[in-house]
């Protein structure tokens, strides 16, 4: 089924129309900034505008960097508070005149993940750690989705998690891999801990530099990068479009 897959992130908007049988985008993506402070009429602005672009009549799947439920977005970690308690899905559906359906971002990525990337075919549990702006995780049991997992913001040593070891946080606080590898590795061992997961998929812009911390990682579990890049997100959201979670 062809659906309209929107990856809405802390600085970029990314759009393609995506084929969710197969996983592939049907057109290049369209990249628009974030507006300033993230907030909801100018992003549904740009939802709109992506939209448009493609001259788009169909379903859109949204991904959102918050926790979201039946369209509702109830957190805020790294965009304007004033989000929380709003229908995104309705948001959404009244500037662009179609339906909309708006999930977690992690979780989107995470379905393109199991669906088509490193995930296929695995059984058992799945966490895919998305390392970016945050930390997004995705919980997957033998394939199925236990959404809404926020597993960046579990504290360590009384610190919420992505503060430490996101992207962001190597990048804010000028971290040598080392020292933001040995952070990482001391999340990942954390979520074992807690979890003991099957497989962990990482991914996430981070992820992109696998091979400069994966002798880092000491965890039992296998720790493999993410296979589908950059169009995760994409791909997830449209397939997130005919969810109902
Ligand atoms: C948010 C999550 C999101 C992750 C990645 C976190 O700060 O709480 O909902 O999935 O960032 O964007």
């Amino acid at each position: 089924m062809e659906t309209l897959g929107i990856d809405i992130g802390g600085t970029g908007i990314k759009g393609a129309p995506v084929d969710t049988v197969t996983g592939a985008l049907l057109a290049p993506r369209v990249r628009i900034l974030t507006p300033e402070q993230g907030k909801p009429k100018p992003v549904a602005k740009v939802v709109e505008e992506i939209a448009a672009q493609f001259k788009w009549q169909g379903p859109i799947g949204c991904g959102f960097p918050s926790v979201v439920q039946n369209g509702v977005v109830y957190s805020a970690a790294n965009i304007h508070k004033s989000w929380i308690g709003l229908d995104a899905d309705k948001l959404f559906e009244e500037i662009t005149g179609l339906p909309v359906h708006v999930i977690n971002d992690a979780d989107a990525a995470g379905l393109a993940e199991i669906t088509f990337g490193a995930g296929r075919g695995e059984r058992g549990l799945v966490m895919i750690i998305t390392i970016g702006t945050g930390l997004g995780s995705a919980l997957f049991i033998n394939g199925q989705l236990v959404p809404n997992t926020e597993l960046g913001h579990i504290e360590i040593k009384g610190k919420d998690a992505e503060v430490n070891a996101s992207e962001a946080a190597r990048i804010r606080q000028k971290m040598s891999w080392k020292r933001w590898s040995n952070r990482f590795n001391t999340y990942l061992q954390t979520l074992e801990r807690l979890f003991w997961p099957d497989l962990f998929i990482l991914g996430g812009g981070g992820a992109k530099e696998f091979a400069r911390f994966k002798d880092s990682l000491q965890v039992r579990a296998r720790v493999v990068p993410a296979q589908m890049g950059n169009e995760a997100g994409i791909v997830g959201a449209a397939m997130a479009a005919h969810l109902k979670t």
